[in-house]
């Protein structure tokens, strides 16, 4: 990732900071004494400041500016998402300029606060990043510094949450990264690989196990999945204590199917090579987790990544096919292209060891959740109210956002078979839906959210990549979790207050 830092600078010191470029966001009430202030109050007044989006008054070695190259963005109080488009079309601007040090001037506005300041961060870091892995010669953006200028006042109350922001910024990184790799250089070994690193790196504990473990362990539904593959599937366990060993945790379990050819009910042949990104939840926990060993809340958090690939061959499992789960349930497969839930529901199961605070899993799970939400919102399922609400909460503030679908009984319906407990697949209709309920049998040990993220951790089409999405929301809903108790102990703090009042009276 590219050098982001923070510093104290009032707009006149940011119109002094020599760098090759500057983004300078103006509020309608700017004021300010000499050359650069007096232009950009002209340009206000003249009403030449574009106020939306990526849009901005371009201006070329301005008087009273260290930088070459200024834009002007007129916002009065721009939401996180004002703040996301300006940065992304500065850093775009100064990428095609071949700029290498860029400033973002936010002093002058009136109030900055976390998610505004974590928007920017966010952005810097997106419209940064390449990738470069499989690439002969690397191309990498020209802009390598960034600076943000706040007030000193900012930047005294900000620090927290700048740390904050350049954690999950590395972990979108991470989460992108790896859901780039093709799938031929990211393999269940390769993500096994990849967590130990991250563990490594954050003093986390991990173990990756492999498949006479998950055999004892008795999870015939993920190897039903991984047995038409020459690559051995990976079971990878990520562990990251951050409170008392006894405090339960919150369990994040990620689909890693490396790549989903649909086995024997083969997909066409169409974009299939976008079915490598068919790991983007494993890649999620990752990212989360490398965010988490920085920011260090005080919670207990568990990463289960089930890592496998969806072939056709010989051996591989057939329609019609059942098999035994973890829990015990009988699967009957119909279809072997919906395997997402083959393997996650044995994980599930796995779960129940940590007696979790609640289970949240993550997946690239049905095609039927991108018809339904498209790119903006991932689907997101839960058991109870609250957990849904903060799962929806996490993604406003992460501007990652998820919408909640129901879990009626009902949709469960389709997925009776004559053969098995359960099938693995009901009809067309509601088929993210339906797909949750399958899970939902796999978790009534806890509380149980399901995000289907199948529509927004990659895009497709020229911009074609992975988005590094859900990271924000799940590190946001992760800090939520560790704040919990010490917001509620400053409620009772204030309401125990009277009472002492009262007694000495
Ligand atoms: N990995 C796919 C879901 C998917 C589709 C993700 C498109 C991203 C884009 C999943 O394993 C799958 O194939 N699901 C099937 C389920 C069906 C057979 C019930 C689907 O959605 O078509
Ligand atoms: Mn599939
Ligand atoms: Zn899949």
């Amino acid at each position: 990732m590219i050098n982001i830092d923070l510093k104290p600078l009032d707009f006149a010191a940011t119109a002094a900071m020599p760098a090759d470029a500057l983004l300078l966001l103006v509020p309608a009430g700017f004021a300010g004494t000499g050359d650069a202030a007096a232009l950009v109050q002209s340009a206000l007044k003249s009403g030449d400041l574009p106020a939306k989006g990526n849009k901005a008054l371009a201006l070329y070695k301005p008087k009273g500016f260290a930088q070459k190259r200024v834009w002007l963005v007129g916002v009065d109080a721009p939401s996180p998402k004002d703040v996301r488009a300006s940065v992304a079309g500065a850093v775009a601007a100064a990428r095609q300029a071949g700029a290498k040090t860029l400033v973002i001037g936010l002093s002058a506005l009136d109030q900055l606060d976390p998610a505004q300041l974590e928007a920017a961060v966010a952005s810097a870091a997106d419209s940064t990043y390449t990738y470069n892995h499989t690439k002969a010669k690397a191309e990498v953006s020209s802009v390598q510094n960034l600076t943000l200028a706040l007030t000193a006042d900012a930047v005294a109350q900000l620090k927290d949450a700048f740390a904050v922001a350049l954690a999950t910024a590395k972990g979108v990184e991470i989460a992108k990264e790896w859901g780039n790799r093709p799938g031929n250089y990211a393999t269940p070994t390769h993500l096994g690989d990849a967590a130990k690193a991250i563990a490594k790196k954050g003093k986390l504990k991990c173990e990756v196990m492999g498949l006479a473990q998950v055999k004892k362990l008795g999870m015939g539904s993920f190897m039903a999945v991984a047995q038409g593959s020459a690559q051995p599937l990976k079971f990878i366990v990520l562990q990251y204590s951050g409170a008392q060993p006894k405090d339960a945790p919150i369990v994040l379990v990620g689909k890693g199917i490396t790549f989903d050819t649909g086995g024997i009910s083969l997909k066409p042949g169409a974009e299939m090579d976008e079915m490598k990104y068919d790991m983007c939840g494993a890649a999620s926990v990752l990212g989360t987790f490398a965010a988490l060993a920085e920011i260090k809340p005080k919670i207990n958090v568990v990463g289960l990544i089930v890592a496998c690939e969806n072939m056709p061959d010989a051996g591989a499992v057939k329609p019609g096919d059942v098999v035994t789960s973890m829990s015990g349930q009988t699967i009957e497969i119909l279809n072997t292209d919906a395997e997402g839930r083959l393997v996650l529901c044995d994980a599930l199961t796995y779960a129940e060891r940590f007696k979790p605070k609640a289970v949240v899993d993550i997946a690239t799970l049905t095609g039927a959740c991108v018809i339904a939400l498209g790119g903006v919102r991932s689907g997101m399922y839960a058991t109870t109210d609250a957990l849904a609400a903060e799962l929806q909460s996490a993604g406003e503030r992460a501007q990652d956002l998820c919408w909640r679908m129901p879990l009626d009984d009902d949709y469960a319906e389709g997925l009776k078979s004559n053969f098995a407990d359960v099938a693995n697949i009901a009809g067309r209709a509601g088929g993210s839906i339906t797909a949750a309920k399958f899970l939902q049998r796999f978790a009534s040990k806890f509380d149980w959210g399901h995000l289907d993220i199948a529509g927004t951790a990659w895009k497709g089409g020229a911009a074609k990549g992975a988005t590094g999405r859900p990271v924000g929301l799940l590190v946001q809903f992760v800090l939520a979790k560790a704040n919990a108790p010490l917001q509620k102990a400053v409620v009772a703090k204030k309401a125990a207050a009277p009472k002492k009042v009262a007694a000495k009276a």
